[in-house]
């Protein structure tokens, strides 16, 4: 029951938004958008969209499919994009079908895989492995590392119980048929992040 009320406390849009960067020092997930490098005529999905940070980034795309299962998070990030032409938010599960109709060239998984168990980590990304088209996949999530306790510590803090090594994330991606092609451990803020976080550029098997 605490840790439910935990949850809904670190869940709650104001607290993610602007307690949340007090504490780890400051969050900034510019370096995972460029990474992505989405263009002006992009179909991009934002899978874990949360409350729509992402648009804090993107300037340009063709359409944007943001989804969470966090219906509190969607509202916030569907008043942050009011008026933004061709934003869809899906309060809900991303499943196959919605890849196929959607067709994303690029698909953002913003702190998202730390929320997932291997199954489901799993299922999601075997799924983007099978999309026709996709191009590219950034995935960006905390990781404990050997002798960082304060990371450590913010990484317990998380809501995601599932944080990864760095080899344990590329296994996955590997695992579900997605190749590696970068990687960087990076500061969640660049100048006064207090944790660090593991990025993956991830894309499909050349041959389809
Ligand atoms: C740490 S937040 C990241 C939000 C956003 N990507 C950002 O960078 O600010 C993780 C989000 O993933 C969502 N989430 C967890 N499991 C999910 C799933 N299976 N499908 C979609 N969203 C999920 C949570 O509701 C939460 O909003």
């Amino acid at each position: 029951m605490l840790s439910r009320l935990y949850q809904r406390i670190l869940g709650n849009p104001f607290v993610y938004e602007h307690v949340r960067p007090l504490v780890v020092g400051g969050v900034d997930y510019t370096t995972a958008w460029n990474d992505l490098d989405v263009g002006p005529d992009e179909v991009i999905v934002d899978v874990g969209c949360g409350t729509g940070d992402g648009h804090k980034h993107l300037t340009r795309y063709k359409a944007y499919h943001g989804f969470d299962t966090d219906p509190i998070a969607v509202d916030y990030a569907r008043t942050r994009t009011a008026g933004r032409p061709n934003v869809h938010l899906h309060a809900r599960l991303l499943v196959e079908s919605d890849l196929q109709t959607i067709k994303p060239d690029k698909v953002m998984l913003g702190s998202l895989l730390h929320h997932l168990s291997d199954d489901e980590a799993l299922g999601l990304l075997g799924m983007l492995a099978r999309t026709p088209n996709l191009k590219r996949v950034t995935t960006v999530d905390n990781t404990p590392l050997p002798g960082r306790y304060l990371n450590n510590f913010f990484v317990r803090l998380d809501r995601g119980q599932h944080s990864r090594t760095a080899e344990g994330y590329m296994a996955l991606a590997e695992r579900a048929g997605l190749k590696v092609t970068r990687t960087l451990l990076h500061r969640i803020h660049p100048t006064r992040g207090l944790m660090m976080l593991f990025l993956m550029r991830l894309e499909p098997p050349a041959a389809r």
